[in-house]
């Protein structure tokens, strides 16, 4: 396995929808492991594909970061089927390292999706684990957290990010 270089923002990658997978070999496999252990190394507690350079339509995520085998997950071709209450908590993302605001979730959500080898499931779930899928099929849409945000709390990020830019601390 080996480690992935994660994209940040801006980088044009994080605003395009990725392809669907259709090929469920050892190349998905060997990227799927290489995602995990980029996420548990960044230490993070989801990644998507686009956000290691790679435009399709996969995430891998553990909301357990690595404590709970269970907690492993991979969705392919992930489809949100149904969402519904509110949540509100901190989120971050690990293609804006350091950032970290509210935005507005769904409470649950219905997610589809195909594992690692091709077969269809279906997860259901709340609180960080709905977050977290939310955010991922996001990613897989082109959707970056910073779009779920109110415009001026966005610009506030923005700026922000501006700043470690001009620092030399964002790449
Ligand atoms: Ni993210």
């Amino acid at each position: 396995m080996a480690l992935l270089e994660i994209v940040t923002w801006p980088d044009s990658i994080l605003d395009a929808p990725g392809e669907p997978v259709t090929e469920f070999g050892d190349d998905l496999k060997k990227l799927i492991g290489d995602m995990f252990e980029t996420m548990y190394s960044a230490p993070g507690v989801g990644l998507a594909a686009v956000q290691v350079g790679v435009p399709k339509r996969l995430f891998v995520m553990d909301c357990s970061g690595g404590k709970d085998p269970d907690q492993r997950v991979v969705m392919v071709n992930p489809e949100v089927l149904h969402v519904e209450g509110e949540q509100n908590g901190e989120e971050g993302c690990l293609s804006f390292p350091g950032i970290f605001t509210p935005v507005e979730r769904s409470l649950r959500a219905v997610v589809r999706a195909h594992d690692i080898n091709g077969n269809e499931f279906e997860l259901d779930d709340t609180e960080l684990t709905a977050r977290c899928m939310l955010h991922e099929t996001d990613h897989c849409d082109g959707i970056v957290f910073i779009d779920k945000m109110s415009p001026l709390k966005r610009e506030l990020v923005k700026r922000k990010i501006r700043k470690l830019q001009k620092a030399g601390k964002w790449e």
